[in-house]
């Protein structure tokens, strides 16, 4: 299956790379192929799939006091289990460190630990001259999109200007621009007074992080991508209103992009609002604080999602991975939500997920591809190496069976780092079976055959993906 049809096919691999996708059962040079070769695997009856790219996954992501709970070697092998064969991590530049050196303290982090391949993105969280010189360097180092935030002030926070003179590398140097857009100072306003009204459980988060944050500060990033002819991309779209405005720019030709994940396709505030457990009570809806949040179901932006999703308004599917457990960490918020560490963990569940959605009918098997693997390629600068199964490209590919199943849960499918699961008890009409990272099986019938350091680094190109 690729992006853009089906068809019986057989997949020569030599060691790394993928060689021939041949009709079955072809004669290469007046040879059986399939007598020649040194293994086969037996696809018949399953998809076999351009293995998954997760561009946007945070290990070990310092956060409110705590630190993302995945390591890159816990979260790329869930990534593995889960048919991923790829992520983009975002290196991590805080208020008062160097861009140098928030990207070597990751590729430290990441070196000679990873299951799959893997790749950085830039965040940048102190806009000033010593950073903006740095960053046009980046795309030399294979980082060639960078992350600015318009929410967490005080932590990650870029006001207007910053933004401003951060787009303008954006431009002259062809990198993706990257938004986290909600409006920040507004939310820590709004959550203020909340928790003043004694108002503290994690479903206040929710409130606080309203949609109109989300498409004002959409509305504002397209904005100044306009002014500054900088091509931009705005990470973890929830709300159907800040679709309209990704939507309105392309419309006029802008290079205005979005991603969504599948907590904004198959959660909701209301659901988040009635967890409920013994263990932890009310607080139980900590599990499911991230941001942007959880939007109302009531309001549609689910469905809205699916739609962006066929209608291209959208064009990526990530998780946005930041695992944190309830003891020790999400804990720490129990009484204020705003100390909750914000992020879930999905990276194993994503192809699996994104499938159901095939099952269910809201996309086609080819948009599967396309949103998980394909685009994510293009958008990132490492098409035709990944996220194709084609002569020449990487041999990472997932054989997916539709009529297998997978519980996922706690004791079930679960191999991050976590105390509990956000998607404890969902059902899916599908299977990993068998999953090759450049060439090596690395997860085969249930039982994982990969190694910590298997995947290397990825010096990505500029966007293949822009207008
Ligand atoms: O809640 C989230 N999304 N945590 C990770 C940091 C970010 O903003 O992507
Ligand atoms: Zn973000
Ligand atoms: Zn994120």
């Amino acid at each position: 299956v690729s992006s853009t049809g089906r068809a019986p096919a057989d997949v020569l691999i030599d060691g790394e790379r993928i060689v021939g996708v041949l009709e079955p059962g072809s004669r290469l040079l007046g040879t059986d192929v399939a007598a020649s070769v040194d293994r086969v695997i037996d696809a018949t009856g399953k998809y076999v799939i351009p293995g998954g790219i997760d561009a946007h996954t945070h290990m070990e992501l310092p956060f409110g006091g705590t630190a993302a709970i995945d390591t890159f070697e816990t979260g790329t092998r869930a990534a593995a289990w889960g048919g991923t064969t790829s992520i983009i991590d975002f290196a991590v530049q805080r208020y008062g460190e160097r861009v140098q050196d928030g990207l070597a303290a990751w590729h430290e982090k990441a070196a000679g630990n990873c299951a799959i391949d893997y790749g950085f993105h830039q965040i940048v969280g102190g806009v000033d001259d010593d950073s903006l010189a740095a960053m046009r360097s980046l795309p030399d180092e294979g980082v060639s999109s960078f992350k600015l935030f318009m929410a967490y002030p005080g932590v990650f926070y870029s006001d207007d200007a910053q933004v401003l003179k951060a787009m303008q590398v954006s431009r002259d140097t062809g990198m993706l621009t990257m938004m986290h857009a909600e409006n920040g100072p507004a939310i820590d306003v709004l959550a203020q007074q909340l928790v003043d009204q004694g108002k503290t459980d994690p479903y206040y988060h929710g409130i606080a992080r309203a949609w109109e944050m989300e498409e004002e500060a959409t509305h504002r990033a397209i904005m100044l991508a306009k002014l500054t002819g900088a091509p931009l991309y705005v990470v973890h779209v929830s709300a159907k209103q800040a679709v309209e405005q990704l939507a309105w720019a392309r419309d006029k030709g802008q290079n205005v992009y979005g991603e969504t994940c599948p907590q904004y396709l198959y959660l909701s505030l209301e659901e988040q609002l009635g967890a409920k457990s013994d263990e932890w009570g009310s607080f139980e809806g900590a599990k499911w604080v991230c941001s942007t949040p959880l939007r109302s179901r009531e309001e549609g932006h689910q469905d809205a999602m699916w739609q962006a999703l066929r209608t291209n308004d959208l064009q990526m599917v990530s998780t946005d991975h930041c695992p944190f457990c309830m003891k020790d960490q999400k804990e720490l918020g129990v009484g204020d939500f705003r100390k909750i560490p914000n992020g879930i963990g999905s990276i194993e569940h994503r192809m699996d997920l994104m499938y159901q959605g095939v099952v269910t009918g809201e996309i086609t098997l080819e948009r599967w591809v396309e949103l998980t693997s394909t685009t994510p390629a293009r958008m990132f600068g490492l098409y035709g190496r990944k996220g194709v199964i084609q002569p020449g490209a990487d041999a990472d590919v997932v054989v997916y069976d539709p009529n297998g199943h997978t519980s996922i849960g706690m004791g079930k499918t679960h191999h991050m780092n976590m105390d509990h699961s956000a998607w404890e008890g969902f059902e899916i009409d599908g299977h990993v079976d068998t999953v090759l990272s450049r060439g090596k099986v690395i997860v085969d019938d249930n039982a994982y055959l990969g190694a910590k350091g298997d995947g290397r680094f990825l010096k990505r190109g500029l966007s293949q993906y822009l207008i």
